[in-house]
């Protein structure tokens, strides 16, 4: 079975992951899309909200399957059989951090990345700016899937 991994904070999930993530899906017999735990780094939502949401807006692929890790990406590579990751890549700036990370990876693991380009129509998208568009009342439609653009209005009126 050819598996490959998605791993990211997706705090929250973008339509810029989904595409991803959906794309992924059709190349692979299953995708573990994989949140990381990161004690250290504040986010809008729990793991569990995310891992929730992530669950809601891949309903629809019979082959993704969400899961949450901590640690090593490599080593949850090796605890599920999995010899890939799956990265998009929005822009050239993204381009750096990720090949050096990718190259990391391979070194500690002999663990492939693989980049996949970002649709256009979602190249400027960040689970970030996301966030602070929402917090100031920004429209976030169609730029996340809706229960997510939902949950973040509520969210920023919590705060
Ligand atoms: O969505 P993000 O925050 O850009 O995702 C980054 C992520 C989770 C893919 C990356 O930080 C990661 O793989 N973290 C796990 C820790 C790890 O393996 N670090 C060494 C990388 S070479």
């Amino acid at each position: 079975m050819l598996r490959v991994v998605c791993p990211g904070s997706f705090d929250p999930v973008t339509n810029g992951h989904l595409d991803i993530i959906g794309r992924a899906a059709g190349l692979y017999d299953e995708v573990i899309v994989a949140v990381l735990i990161n004690v250290t780094k504040h986010s809008l939502f729990t793991v569990d909200e995310r891992v929730e949401m992530l669950g809601e807006v891949t309903r629809g692929y019979g082959n993704v399957r969400i899961d949450r890790f901590h640690g090593l990406l490599v080593d949850f590579c090796a605890e599920h059989g999995i010899s890939a990751v799956i990265k998009g890549l929005r822009a050239v700036s993204d381009f750096e951090y990720e090949m050096q990370m990718a190259q990391m990876n391979y070194r500690m693991a002999k663990v492939e990345t693989l980049f996949m380009t970002t649709n256009p129509q979602f190249s400027f998208l960040s689970s970030s700016l996301i966030k602070e568009i929402a917090r100031y009342g920004g429209d976030v439609s169609g730029l996340v899937p809706e229960p997510v653009a939902s949950r973040l209005r509520r969210r920023v009126t919590e705060e």
